[in-house]
C-alpha cells in the first residue's frame, strides 16, 4: 500500500524508540551491506554520527546516516534510503540537504559518499545535487560490487560552488569500513 501523498512530511533526528523502524527499512532497501541493530543503536547515539528520519503521521518514510570524523573537515554520507511507496517525492533531496545543513553546522567543508557503481538511481540524485565524481573503490560492497566515490564542497549560503577539488582514487585500506552504501 503506498503512504497518502498529502500527509505532511517533517525530518527529524532519529531517536531509539525508531530502532525498529528504521531496521525494517534497512532490510527493504538494501540487499547487502546491512547496518545491524547494535550499530543503528550506536549511530544514532553517537555524537560523531547523525542519523536523520523523515517521518509522517504514518510513520517512517526515509532516512539518512552520517558521520563526522573529529579533525576532519570531511563528513560523510554513509547511508540514505527512502521506503519503496514514498519515493518519487523529493524525500532523498530533502534529507540530503539537511544532511549537508547540519555538516556545515558543525563546519565541514565537503560531504562525501560512496554509491554502487550498478544504481543509476542514487548516482542521478547525488549528480542532481551537485556531487561530482572523484573516485572509485573496486569491491567495496559485500557482494564485491564496486563503488564510485562522490563529493560535495559544502560552502556558506550565497558563495558560488567551484569545482571540487580532485583526489586519485584510494585503494580500499586493510580494516577499512567495508561495503557501506554510503549514500
Ligand atoms: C535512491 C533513493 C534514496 C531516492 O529516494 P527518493 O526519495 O525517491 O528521491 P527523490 O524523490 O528525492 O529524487 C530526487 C532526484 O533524484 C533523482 N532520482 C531519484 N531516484 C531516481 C531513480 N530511481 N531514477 C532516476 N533518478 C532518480 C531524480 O533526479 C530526482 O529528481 P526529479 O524527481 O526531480 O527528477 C531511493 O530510491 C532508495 O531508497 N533506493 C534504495 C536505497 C538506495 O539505493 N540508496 C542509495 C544508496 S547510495
Amino acid at each position: 500500500m503506498s503512504a497518502p501523498k498529502s500527509r505532511p512530511i517533517r525530518l527529524r533526528r532519529a531517536v531509539l524508540a525508531d530502532l525498529p523502524e528504521l531496521l525494517a527499512l534497512e532490510r527493504r532497501a538494501f540487499t547487502t551491506d546491512h547496518l545491524s541493530p547494535r550499530q543503528y543503536r550506536h549511530h544514532v547515539t553517537s555524537p560523531s554520527a547523525s542519523v536523520l528520519a523523515a517521518v509522517d503521521a504514518g510513520g517512517l518514510l526515509g532516512k539518512a546516516v552520517v558521520f563526522f570524523r573529529k579533525g576532519s573537515d570531511s563528513a560523510r554520507l554513509y547511508s540514505i534510503a527512502v521506503d519503496d511507496a514514498a519515493r518519487g517525492r523529493g524525500i532523498a533531496k530533502g534529507l540530503l540537504r539537511a544532511v549537508e545543513r547540519g555538516a556545515r553546522k558543525r563546519g565541514c567543508k565537503r560531504l562525501r559518499l560512496e554509491v554502487r557503481q550498478d544504481n543509476p538511481g542514487a548516482i542521478r540524485l547525488y549528480e542532481k545535487l551537485g556531487y561530482r565524481r572523484f573516485g572509485a573503490i573496486a569491491g567495496f560492497y559485500e557482494d564485491g560490487a564496486d563503488a564510485w566515490r562522490y563529493e560535495k564542497p559544502l560552502r556558506k549560503p550565497g558563495v558560488t560552488n567551484r569545482a571540487p577539488s580532485i583526489s586519485p582514487p584510494s585503494p580500499r585500506r586493510p580494516g577499512a569500513q567495508r561495503g557501506r552504501r554510503a549514500g
